[in-house]
């Protein structure tokens, strides 16, 4: 096996895991590695897999299995991410081609794992069930140039019993403030527009840490406060832990955007306590109307899951009217897939598929009524909205909204990486479709800074 000068990696998943592949990229590129066109042609392939359902991970054990029939012993072939951590070295029983399996703790040792590899010939695991902070968050080489994600906390405690992350991925772990506000100052400083936060639960942030005296909320008015910062987003959140303080910083930051994402899971309470969401559908209205009071104009986005193991269809019906009630403006909805390790896994997956797809189609039908009639609602108002890129026809700007609609409307490229106000006029399924009324006002920018 020869040196490898081309990587590729090919990255399935949640955005924790795109960061992750941007932060390998980086140190692959540290160490002399260029990026290659396509799969076939890397010399290094990376997959940085997922295992949240079971879906994402038949794809990539097809991809494997195809690859070991066809496999060129000129490529080195690895696996990151989840699937690394859930399969361990059993992946090298099944694809005796693979050369190395890295999980989501060590990401900082792919390069001595590659030299392993070169030098040993070798199949190398590393899989450590803890996170340990020495990672070099600044070489992450980022394709999009006007947003960015920035890892906040790593790994959940929740254990909510259908859930493989706090298996995959640990318990948590939170980055000091200090070096997520370095690399928040050199990402503004370089031009970045919009910063989300990430971590699986977000609003846990600073509570295994309680030194730091630094929670959420604490270090969101910290990032606000930075020169220029333009919009912070963050994702994702557990309602149990989302605050009153962090609501109030939604309200009093001019940076942080007035979306959030809330995710229920189910609308009964029965079902909430088997999945252990340690809230009941009671406790949970009452945050989004305590939210809604403190911040009338937000938007909500929530993630469902139907199907679960003795759902009936009245605990079913009670989902769909929550989802009525709270009008979500974004809704991803799932089957239940039971995961080899969660404690749902014990329980009959006695749902048939098709009345979990006849389930997710309904709700579907529902939350697009709703959204339809969010959308409709927008036409003649005007919005802020960050211009990200030319959108796909290469014609018409797109950005989004502060509450994270997509908007499209005609302009030049001159006004990529900047604030417009855009008056929507119509829309084509998810998208709206407005006219430039203007810039934002620099009143905003100058209170940014304030
Ligand atoms: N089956 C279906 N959906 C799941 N999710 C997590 N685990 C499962 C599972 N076993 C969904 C949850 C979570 C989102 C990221 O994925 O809704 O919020
Ligand atoms: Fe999974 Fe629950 Fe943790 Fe979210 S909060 S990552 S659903 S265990």
């Amino acid at each position: 096996m020869h040196e490898p000068k081309t990587y590729f990696i090919r990255t399935y998943g949640c955005q924790m895991n795109e960061l992750d592949t941007e932060i390998m990229a980086g140190g692959l590129q540290k160490k002399g590695l260029t990026p290659a066109a396509d799969e076939e042609s890397a010399d290094l392939l990376i997959f940085n897999t997922c295992s949240i359902r079971d879906l994402a991970e038949r794809k990539v054990m097809g991809k494997l299995g195809r690859m070991g029939r066809a496999h060129k012993r000129h490529q080195i072939i690895g696996v990151t991410g989840c699937m690394a951590m859930a399969k361990k070295e059993s992946l090298f029983r099944k694809f005796p081609h693979l050369d190395f399996v890295i999980g989501t703790n060590n990401i900082t040792d792919l390069g001595p794992v590659l030299d392993e590899v070169l030098y040993t010939n070798k199949q190398i695991v590393k899989t450590d069930d803890r996170f340990e902070e020495n990672l070099d968050y600044l070489v992450a080489q980022r394709d999009n140039k006007i947003k960015a994600f920035v890892s906040i906390i790593r790994g959940c405690d929740k254990f909510c019993t259908y859930c493989v992350v706090p298996y995959t991925r640990g318990s948590e772990v939170s980055r000091p403030p200090a070096s997520i506000v370095e690399e928040c100052q050199k990402l503004v400083d370089a031009g970045y527009k919009e910063i989300t936060l990430l971590g699986q639960n977000v609003n846990s942030y600073g509570k295994d840490q309680p030194e730091w005296n630094c929670l959420f909320h604490d270090l969101l008015y910290q990032l606000d406060k930075i020169p220029g910062m333009e919009r912070i987003r963050f994702m994702t959140s557990h309602p149990i832990d989302i605050t009153r303080e962090l609501m109030e910083a939604i309200r009093d930051l001019p940076s942080l955007c007035e979306f959030v994402h809330f995710p229920i899971q189910a609308g009964s309470s029965r079902i909430l306590k088997k999945m252990h969401r340690i809230y009941t559908k009671e406790q949970y209205l009452e945050k989004v109307d305590m939210l809604r009071a403190i911040v009338p104009d937000v938007s909500l986005g929530t993630d469902i899951i139907v199907g679960f193991p003795t759902e009936t269809e009245a605990e079913f019906q009670e989902t769909c009217d929550v989802l009525k009630q709270i009008r979500y403006s974004l809704a991803f909805i799932f089957a239940y897939s039971p995961r080899k390790g969660t404690p749902a896994m014990r329980w009959k997956d006695d749902i048939p598929e098709e009345v979990k797809l006849d389930r997710l189609q309904r709700l579907t039908a529902i939350q697009d009524e709703i959204s339809n009639e969010e959308r409709a609602r927008m036409l003649g108002n005007t919005y802020e909205v960050l211009v990200e890129r030319f959108n796909k026809d290469g014609k018409m700007l797109k950005g989004r909204t502060r509450c994270w609609k997509k908007v499209i409307f005609e302009g030049e490229e001159s006004l990529i990486g900047s604030v417009q106000k855009i008056k929507v006029h119509s829309f084509s399924h998810e998208t709206l479709i407005g006219e430039r009324v203007g810039k934002r006002q620099q009143l905003l920018t100058l209170s940014n800074s304030i």
